[in-house]
């Protein structure tokens, strides 16, 4: 059984379709790229992974449970995570709120203990900077801040 499964998906934005078809597995523990043009549809392809954007038709399964129609939340809380492009981050909130709010669901908040952990490994920079607001930091401070909100979420 393939962690994410996308089966003949088609989704766009109203009457503008920009996803064809389209089909792709991603095994437990594989790195998958998707590279394309500006304006190929990669973002509008996560977006629907995540359930920013509805598909029109085809199926989307995570750990072999059909998430095509559930909303953003409870996709969220399986542990199928979105790092947005442009980081997104809470910028008048701390880093260490902004890596609280990753784990927002009540499922992720069990382990997010553990997780913080890990993302302090992953970055230590951000333990240094718990209490600093994520505005205030460089572009690749925040980068680090939109990846470890990611990682503070998966669900043991
Ligand atoms: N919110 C939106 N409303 C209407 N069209 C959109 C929206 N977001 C993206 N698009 C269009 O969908 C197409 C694919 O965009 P996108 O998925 O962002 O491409 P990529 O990430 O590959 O650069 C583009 O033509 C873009 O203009
Ligand atoms: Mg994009």
């Amino acid at each position: 059984m393939s962690l994410i499964a996308i089966e003949n998906l088609c989704a766009g934005y109203g009457e503008i379709g920009v996803l064809f078809d389209v089909s792709m597995r991603v095994e437990a523990g594989e790195v998958v790229s998707i590279i394309g043009a500006n304006g190929a549809g990669k973002s509008s392809l996560l977006k629907a992974l995540s359930g920013l954007i509805r598909p029109s038709s085809g199926k989307i399964t995570f750990n072999g449970e059909d998430i095509t129609k559930l909303p953003a939340d409870e996709i969220v809380g399986r542990g199928l995570i979105h790092v947005p492009e442009g980081r997104r981050l809470f910028s008048l909130m701390t880093v260490f709120e902004n890596l609280e709010m990753g784990a927002f669901s009540k499922r992720a908040q069990k382990d997010f203990k553990k997780n913080l952990e890990d993302v302090h490994n992953l970055f230590p920079r951000l333990k240094e900077r718990e209490k600093q607001l994520a505005g205030t930091l460089s572009g690749g401070e925040q980068q680090m801040v939109a990846i470890g909100r990611g990682v503070s979420s998966p669900i043991k």
